[in-house]
């Protein structure tokens, strides 16, 4: 008999910490919502203490969605309380906390001698406060996870220990992560195969893998891991997380099923729905796939070589191990125009995976004509970058009003930028090495702000000369990254509005964030 895998997908808060990758409560709404639609087994919605954005996400989630919700807390009571007060209305909540097991992180993070003189009595203290976590997620509902974090490198017996007192005191899940990618597929799935036969309790529990990808290994050793014994991975759509990011959801539901041959393990997941999903994370998120990623990237079903379009003219399977309609690539283009109308638009959104209000609907028919008189035809990825545009973030400081450029061969490049906060309006002009230089000395001039550009991008979002460009900015303040992203037909412009968002971002998280002292206390 085939086993089932659950999938817990963590889009939301892993994902979330990928640099620069902010999303606000209308685009995590969006996403869980298609998360749902894919038909995911859990939903980590996010880390509620954290922040009280990221409270109020895991809170509108969990209270609209059937699907398990899970919310992450440290092991320390203020996290556990705030997941569950986010958590309160949800039909299926989940309470997912965890502690440092490794001895680096052990010393590292548990240092103060108020832990324990030596590693032996901090392990001790680290598996207490973990089996107290447990315990007092458990007086708030049923379904407790708790990871090792670190257990990649977590010395074994040490990891049974506190796996087992984790079970002795409720938890549901046991999740092993390889937090830092550090594992190899055979050595990880040999962790997995030693815990069962270790952890005297482990049938009272479901063992969970969560593997990070700075080898390149998260799917492999995820893979592994379910075969010695794993039901569940934690993963991401498009594999995004910190630094290289977490397994990839696609690519694990995918070998599954397309290897069906040697494995027997299946998942829940609507495979038709991947394509939509890999779209709207990335356009909702700013990260582009890379062309040539798996199951999702734009390359995964092209076929450039003359030896191999003759093949597939053939026989599709010369060179293809599954086909782009079964994960939801659709191969014919449909296009929309200003004559569409509100009501062709809906549909189509709706089939590209998006849940409009009326009054969401109307912003985005306003976006939609503009562009549709710039451009005559409307392709879905003109959509989704619509949708992933600044008419959807919720706060705003800063409003291009108007900007105007000169710029050419044997001038020096000149901007003029009119900025709105509230009722007021700023105007500020500046030079600059090029047009876009010129527009962000002018819009520093004019906040009074000049934060680190890590990173600029402009790319075309479709082809031909009136594609709408995307310009994608990620920029830096201390240890936090915020991305902003602006289209236009206009790349001036577009590249203006992605810097501004980028500054409303960093301003927001400025103006929300919630302090927390070393004993978990919110500051302010
Ligand atoms: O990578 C990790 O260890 C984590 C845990 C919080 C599960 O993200
Ligand atoms: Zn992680």
């Amino acid at each position: 008999m085939d086993e089932k895998i659950i999938i817990f997908d963590t889009t939301l808060r892993d994902g979330e910490q990928s640099p620069g990758a902010s999303l606000n409560v209308f685009e995590k709404l969006e996403i869980a919502r298609q998360l749902a639609a894919l038909n995911v087994d859990v939903i980590e919605a996010g880390f509620p203490v954290s922040s009280p954005a990221q409270f109020e996400a895991v809170k509108r989630i969990a209270g609209e969605l059937e699907v398990i919700v899970a919310g992450l807390a440290r092991a320390k009571e203020v996290d556990i309380k705030s997941a569950y007060d986010a958590l309160r209305n949800a039909k299926n909540p989940r309470i997912h906390t965890f502690s440092s097991t490794s001895d680096i992180h052990v010393l590292g993070k548990f240092g103060d001698s108020k832990y324990g003189a030596t590693l032996e009595e901090k392990r001790k203290t680290v598996l207490k406060m973990s089996y107290d976590a447990v315990a007092f997620a458990k007086t708030f509902v049923q379904d407790v996870e708790f990871s090792a974090e670190d257990a990649g490198r977590t010395d074994i017996g040490y990891l049974a220990d506190i796996i087992e007192a984790a079970i002795d005191a409720g938890a549901t899940t046991v999740n092993i992560p390889d937090t830092t990618g550090y594992n190899f597929p055979q050595e990880f799935g040999a962790k997995i195969f030693e815990l069962k036969k270790r952890v005297k309790n482990i049938d009272k529990a479901v063992i969970s893998v969560h593997c990070h990808n700075d080898l390149g290994l998260a799917v492999a050793n995820s893979l592994a891991a379910i075969q010695n014994g794993a039901r569940q991975v934690e993963c991401t759509i498009n594999g995004i997380g910190e630094r290289a990011g977490n397994a990839s959801l696609e690519e694990i539901a995918m070998a599954l099923r397309v290897r069906k041959d040697i494995v027997n393990y299946f998942t829940g997941i609507n495979i038709s729905e991947i394509y939509n999903t890999s779209k709207m994370v990335s356009g909702f998120t700013g990260i582009v796939v890379q062309p040539n990623k798996a199951i999702v990237g734009d390359n995964a079903f092209a076929h450039e070589s003359g030896i191999h379009q003759d093949g597939m003219l053939k026989n599709k399977q010369t060179y293809e191990i599954m086909t782009p309609e079964s994960v939801g690539v659709n191969k014919t283009k449909i296009v929309l125009g200003r004559h569409s109308g509100r009501h062709g638009l809906k549909v189509r959104l709706k089939e590209l995976g998006y849940h409009l209000t009326e009054e969401e609907l109307q912003k985005v028919y306003n976006a939609f004509v503009d562009l549709a008189d710039k451009k005559k035809e409307v392709f879905d990825d003109d959509l989704r970058v619509l949708m992933g545009d600044e008419i959807f973030k919720t706060e705003e400081y800063y409003e291009l009003e108007y900007m105007h450029v000169n710029a050419g061969t044997n001038t020096i490049p000149t901007a003029t930028v009119r900025i709105k906060t509230g009722e007021e309006v700023i105007q500020e002009s500046s030079t600059g090495d090029g047009p876009v230089d010129a527009v962000f000395n002018a819009i520093e001039r004019a906040l009074d702000i000049k934060p680190t550009v890590e990173s600029y991008s402009v790319r075309s979002v479709t082809s031909g000369r009136q594609a709408l460009g995307e310009s994608i900015i990620r920029i830096r303040s201390e240890e936090n990254s915020f991305t902003g992203r602006g289209t236009s037909t206009d790349i001036i412009e577009a590249s203006a509005k992605a810097y501004l968002q980028a500054i409303n971002q960093f301003l927001l998280f400025a103006n929300t964030k919630v302090e927390i002292n070393e004993n978990g206390i919110a500051l302010k």
